[in-house]
């Protein structure tokens, strides 16, 4: 039976662009995004969407209300669905066993047993979340053991590999799409059913199908790597900095083997985003639980790269201001964590500012879609010392980069924005303290131009 209802549980980075592209791509199907944040909906049914992402609000205008719906309204959207998505979140647990490391399910399961409550027809049940391998097994449990007579239930695991920042384009045109099912003639239907719907856009053979755990292995495998790649490239930088060799030569020079491959070879101030860590970290707890203690401790070293990289980073500022900051003006260019997304969760600009405001520095702040109530959460909470106030004392967001750099003893680039690459230097070094001094964390500026203005320039993998 061709699929005509789809519910989405969670209007996230992941729920709210992935439904969207469906509505687009299959006028016929009736799509609705719930969320339990009424504020969120609030959002997603506003001129101004919760999220910045590129190409996002054409596609939701051109289908809200139409056949996209954001609703807050999650029982009657479970109830006529015949697909539902979960894309709930899944951080890292803060609390109990497996503390710091291990992915917190409460949400999914929450989101199961409302479907158990709920549901009233059979029900196609997709795992589109990142958990950790058999997570399935347990949305199973949930609703067999709450299974109403007559209904039945198929779980897929269906991850999502989108990037922010090029999200529409990643779901338009995704390398694959991965579904796991079971091998039975129901788990193969369900499979078909999911297809279907994707075959709106993508080919049959950028669908790969798999076994349940496989697909939600991929999912966990494939965040690992990209990390793996980032960690060691950051790595090399570091012997760049101590040899002479400059980082963006040896990364283009080994990125032209076909084996290797040009891309995520970008050295920087090291990577953040909801998702690498979470899922390294839920890794590295499974291989533990799995009595796997090498396999952990090795991928628990690409997270340890990771922070190594952000405070060497951090201490050669520090260094470079004559040992000491306190005192000193700081412009920080840049929050989120990478270009085109508003998103700051584990952004590395967080450890920098941090960092510089516990040695007493005074912060202009300026990124262009991060809002201001987001910077003053981000940096109160944990917050570094007794009292949050007292932090934002010392603490000014921006409207601009020139006023951000004015009368600053350095600028720090935390976040590789295009409009960063196209500012009048000449300028901003006019009305900067001297010496002038500029920390290139996204290797992004012209560092010979910038040395002929009369900056002391500092970067990442490279010795100016
Ligand atoms: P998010 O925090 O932006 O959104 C999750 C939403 O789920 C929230 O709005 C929350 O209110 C809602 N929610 C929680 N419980 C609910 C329930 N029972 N019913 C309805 N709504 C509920 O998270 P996200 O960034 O969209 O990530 C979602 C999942 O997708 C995570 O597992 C993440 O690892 C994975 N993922 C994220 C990305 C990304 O780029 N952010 C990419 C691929 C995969
Ligand atoms: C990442 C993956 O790329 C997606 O495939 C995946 O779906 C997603 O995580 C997820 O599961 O959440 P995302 O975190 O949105 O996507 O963005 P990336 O482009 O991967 O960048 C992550 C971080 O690494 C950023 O801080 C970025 O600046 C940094 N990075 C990336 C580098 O430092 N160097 C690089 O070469 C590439």
């Amino acid at each position: 039976m061709p699929i005509k209802n789809i519910c989405c549980l969670g209007a996230g980075y992941v729920g709210g662009p992935t439904c969207s592209v469906i509505a687009l791509k299959c006028p016929e199907i009736k799509v609705t995004v719930a969320d339990l944040s009424k504020e969120r909906i609030k959002q997603w049914n506003s001129d101004r969407l919760p999220i910045y992402e590129p190409g996002l609000d054409e596609v939701v205008m051109s289908c809200r209300g139409k056949n996209l719906f954001f609703t807050n309204d999650v029982h009657a959207a479970i109830l006529e669905a015949d697909l539902i998505f979960i894309s709930v979140n899944t951080p890292t647990k803060n609390f109990g066993n497996g503390k710091g490391r291990a992915a917190d399910l409460k949400y999914v399961e929450s989101a199961a047993r409302l479907i158990a409550d709920i549901a009233k027809s059979n029900k196609i049940v997709v795992e589109k979340s990142t958990v950790p391998v058999r997570a399935a097994e347990s949305i199973s449990k949930i609703l067999m053991a709450n299974q109403k007579p007559g209904i039945t239930y198929q779980i897929l695991s269906n991850p999502e590999f989108l990037a922010e920042g090029t999200a529409i384009n990643d779901l338009l045109y995704p390398d694959r799409v991965l579904i796991g099912g079971e091998e039975s003639p129901s788990g193969k239907e369900a499979i078909e059913a999911l297809c279907s719907i994707y075959e709106h856009w993508i080919t049959r053979k950028n669908i790969l199908t798999t076994n349940t755990w496989s697909s939600e292995l991929s999912k966990l495998a494939a965040n690992a790597l990209l990390a793996q790649r980032i960690s060691s490239i950051n790595s090399l930088s570091a012997v760049c900095e101590a040899t002479g060799a400059d980082i963006s030569e040896v990364a283009r020079a080994v990125g032209l083997d076909s084996r290797i491959g040009p891309k995520f070879l970008q050295a920087s101030i090291g990577f953040g985003g909801s998702c690498f860590q979470k899922d390294i970290l839920n890794l590295v707890y499974i291989c533990e639980c799995l009595n796997l203690p090498e396999v952990a401790s090795y991928w628990q070293q690409v997270i340890d790269m990771n922070e190594y990289q952000k405070s060497r980073f951090t201490s050669k500022v520090i260094e470079s201001l004559f040992n000491t900051v306190t005192g000193k003006n700081i412009c920080i260019l840049g929050f989120a964590f990478k270009k085109n997304t508003g998103d700051t969760r584990e952004s590395p600009a967080i450890y920098v500012v941090k960092t510089l405001l516990d040695e007493g520095a005074s912060l202009k702040i300026y990124d262009p879609k991060v809002l201001e109530s987001q910077i003053i959460e981000d940096l109160t909470y944990p917050a570094i010392c007794e009292s949050p106030e007292e932090v934002m004392k010392n603490v000014m967001i921006c409207k601009d980069a020139y006023s951000a750099a004015k009368e600053c003893h350095a600028i720090v680039i935390c976040t590789e924005w295009d409009e960063f690459t196209a500012l009048d230097y000449n300028k901003i070094y006019s009305e900067m303290m001297k010496p002038a001094y500029i920390f290139d964390g996204r290797k992004i500026l012209d560092h010979q131009a910038l040395v002929d203005i009369g900056f002391y320039v500092q970067t990442i993998g490279k010795r100016l």
